[in-house]
């Protein structure tokens, strides 16, 4: 179970990235965390992968705990080892390597067997990229490139999964893509943390929802729950309260990213 409690950073002693967050995460759920650009959705998978440092963000109060293992504490690299994967924001994939050469870097701390056995698996989910393994990663489209961040993540047989956005980006079509990959993962038993402004995507999923606005959590509840909730539909899925669900709308977001 991964514990956050009164979780508070800070950047270049300064910008407040976390006023005082909790959250909780039990073994097998699929967590999403929505939010508005600036929100510290990010800012939080990287206190949870204690990577801010390169950030220049640092843990001013608060902690963070997996399974015992104290994460503010514990080096980045351990954290990696014990199975606790971040899949970066966007497409975060190495353009200048090959698909293959992606992968590998995503499994390097598994044994030769382990990797075969994650990229006949990663190649399964994504049968795109089982076309293009000597391509240059840089030059796939960018919702196959999406993909790949996610399976580079998986080489790693996660216990815990970090995605940072998924869907941003993504044609209504790919966006259904990932949310089903996403959801296949989790009930492969990965425990998943989905960071998202697609709310209509991320909520249909979720066990358990939390929204985060300027560095707290503002609601939280099961993501049925916070789907159904007025404030939620008013603010987040575009929906007035007091309005019946209008099915024509275009997927709606929680913050103000663009599809392309
Ligand atoms: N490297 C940094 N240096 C200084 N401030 C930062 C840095 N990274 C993030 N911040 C600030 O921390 C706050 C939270 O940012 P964060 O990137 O976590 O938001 P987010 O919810 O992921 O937003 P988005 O949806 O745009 O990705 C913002 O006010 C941001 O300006
Ligand atoms: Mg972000």
């Amino acid at each position: 179970m991964l514990m956050v409690n009164g979780l508070k950073v800070t950047y270049a002693g300064v910008a407040e990235g976390l006023r005082g967050v909790d959250l909780t995460v039990e073994e097998g759920q699929l967590v999403t965390v929505l939010g508005s650009n600036g929100a510290g959705k990010t800012t939080l998978l990287r206190a949870i992968s204690n990577v801010l440092n390169a950030f220049n963000g640092v843990v001013t109060a608060g902690a963070i705990d997996w399974d015992g293992l104290n994460l503010v504490r514990t080096r980045a690299d351990r954290i990696v080892s014990r199975g606790l994967i971040q899949a970066p924001e966007g497409r975060g994939i190495f353009g200048g390597l090959t698909v293959e050469e992606n992968l590998r870097v995503g499994g390097f701390l598994r044994s030769r067997a382990e990797q075969r056995h994650q990229q006949k698996r990663v190649l399964d989910l994504f049968p795109d990229l089982s076309d293009r393994l000597r391509q240059h990663a840089g030059l796939l489209s960018g919702g196959q490139q999406q993909m790949l961040a996610i399976g580079r993540a998986l080489m790693a047989d996660p216990k815990l999964l970090l995605l940072d956005e998924p869907s941003l980006g993504l044609a209504p079509k790919l966006v259904d893509d990932v949310a089903a990959v996403v959801q296949q993962i989790n009930q492969a038993g990965t425990t998943v943390v989905l960071v998202e402004q697609n709310a209509s995507m991320a909520l249909s999923m979720a066990d358990y929802a939390y929204v985060l606005e300027n560095g707290r959590v503002s609601l939280h509840g099961p993501g049925a729950e916070l789907r159904d909730s007025d404030e939620v539909r008013r603010l987040y899925l575009g929906q007035g309260s007091d309005d019946e669900p209008d099915e024509d709308t275009d997927p709606v977001f929680v913050g103000n990213k663009e599809q392309s």
